[in-house]
């Protein structure tokens, strides 16, 4: 089966992280949510995805290559300008091989998902559906798109972002995983933006197609904001969401090159990336840290995501704080909760002189 993963979005919600890597390449688990998602996805059945790219489209090629490491063949379907989730669907169509009846697996690239793939692409093929989309209810539905289903579990309603307390007709949300009708991506408008939410769903329903909602409330975690960010790592480390590029579930996942002082305490599902040094007396909880960062001796660091190449010194306090890739933080520093420093900037060690007066 063939897959499609849109990786296009420039993750504006994600800044500064996004301002040097598209959001789907920023480590989760030391991997990038893309390679936990794509592993997945073969693990289900699929033997080739074209991945649909726009913002920083050379990343991708230059981390998964042929998709030979993953199991998987890759391909790249690389848009001029931004053509919506639609739009960039409809623009990979010359690259599938897959027949007009065939179900094709269309993944957003930003969200972590624990369901049952397999299942769905099932249930979408044992129905004859045009489109099937997984579906799960969460407490806050506003940021998301709504989709009310019938008793047969066929789908009502497509409400991209409701606006009003009115338009709020469910909590049952797109969890951003379809299968398509490879006949129905073909039908797209070739050449424009066009939005899948806001104009291929609405479109299909309207003519009465048969689009059907795959509900299960397993693990999901949309990506969209640094702590949602840092979460997804914890809960992949922790083992909460299943990957198989997480072996061995715990406190702790550490690239082989890292370097953590024997002194220092790194748990709460912290991720450490290649070449990493935590200095003596550290503490690190929760927090994801990029490649190339270092931790001095006697920082704490709580639920933090610390880019590539970071420096932070000594007796640094930071909790819920996003550094950018090349940024320094001097020694004695603390910053407010919620802070996110720019990439390459420096924040100049603090002087102790007065305080011991
Ligand atoms: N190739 C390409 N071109 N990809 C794009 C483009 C584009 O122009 N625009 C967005 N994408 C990719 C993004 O990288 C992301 O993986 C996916 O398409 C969805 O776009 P987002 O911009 O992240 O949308 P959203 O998070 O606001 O909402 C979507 O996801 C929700 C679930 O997380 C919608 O599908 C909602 O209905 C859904 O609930
Ligand atoms: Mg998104």
């Amino acid at each position: 089966m063939e897959a499609v993963m849109l990786v296009g979005g420039q993750g504006t919600r994600l800044r500064p992280l996004t301002l040097t890597t598209p959001k789907p390449m920023l480590p989760v688990a030391n991997y990038p949510c893309t390679a936990h998602q794509i592993v997945r996805a073969r693990d289900a059945g699929v033997t080739r995805i074209i991945l649909s790219t726009s913002y920083k489209a050379e990343v991708f090629e230059a981390y998964f290559g042929n998709g030979q490491d993953f199991g998987i063949e890759i391909v790249y379907v690389t848009e001029d300008s931004p053509l919506g989730t639609g739009g960039a669907i409809r623009n990979v169509a010359d690259a599938l091989h897959s027949a007009p009846n065939d179900p094709v697996l269309i993944l957003n690239g930003d969200i972590l998902s624990g369901h049952n793939m397999k299942q769905q692409v099932q249930q979408h093929v044992q129905r004859d559906a045009d489109v099937s989309l997984h579906l799960i209810n969460v407490d806050d539905p506003r940021p998301f798109g709504l989709v009310p289903t019938d008793a047969d579990g066929r789908v009502i309603q497509f409400l991209e972002k409701p606006q009003t307390p009115e338009e709020i007709v469910t909590h049952q949300i797109n969890a951003g995983c379809y299968v398509f009708k490879r006949s129905v991506i073909d039908s797209i408008p070739n050449g424009r933006v066009v939005s899948v939410e806001r104009e291929t769903f609405p479109g299909l329903l309207d003519t009465k197609a048969p689009v059907i909602g795959y509900i299960e409330d397993a693990y999901w975690l949309d990506l969209g904001n640094p702590l949602a960010f840092a979460q997804g790592s914890r809960d992949l480390v922790e083992g909460r969401c299943p990957s198989s590029l997480v072996e061995k579930p715990g406190e702790v996942m550490a690239a082989p090159t890292a370097k953590i002082s024997a002194t220092a305490k790194v748990f709460g599902g912290s991720a450490i990336g290649e070449q990493v040094s935590v200095g003596e007396s550290a503490k690190v909880e929760g927090s994801v840290l990029m490649a190339g960062s270092h931790v001095g001796a006697n920082s704490t660091l709580i639920d933090c995501v610390i880019g590539e190449n970071v420096s932070i010194g000594e007796h640094v306090t930071l909790t819920s704080v996003v550094v950018a890739d090349g940024a320094s933080i001097g020694d004695h520093n603390e910053l407010i909760a919620g802070a996110r420093v720019w990439p390459n900037t420096e924040i100049e060690t603090r002087s102790l002189r007065f305080s011991a007066e």
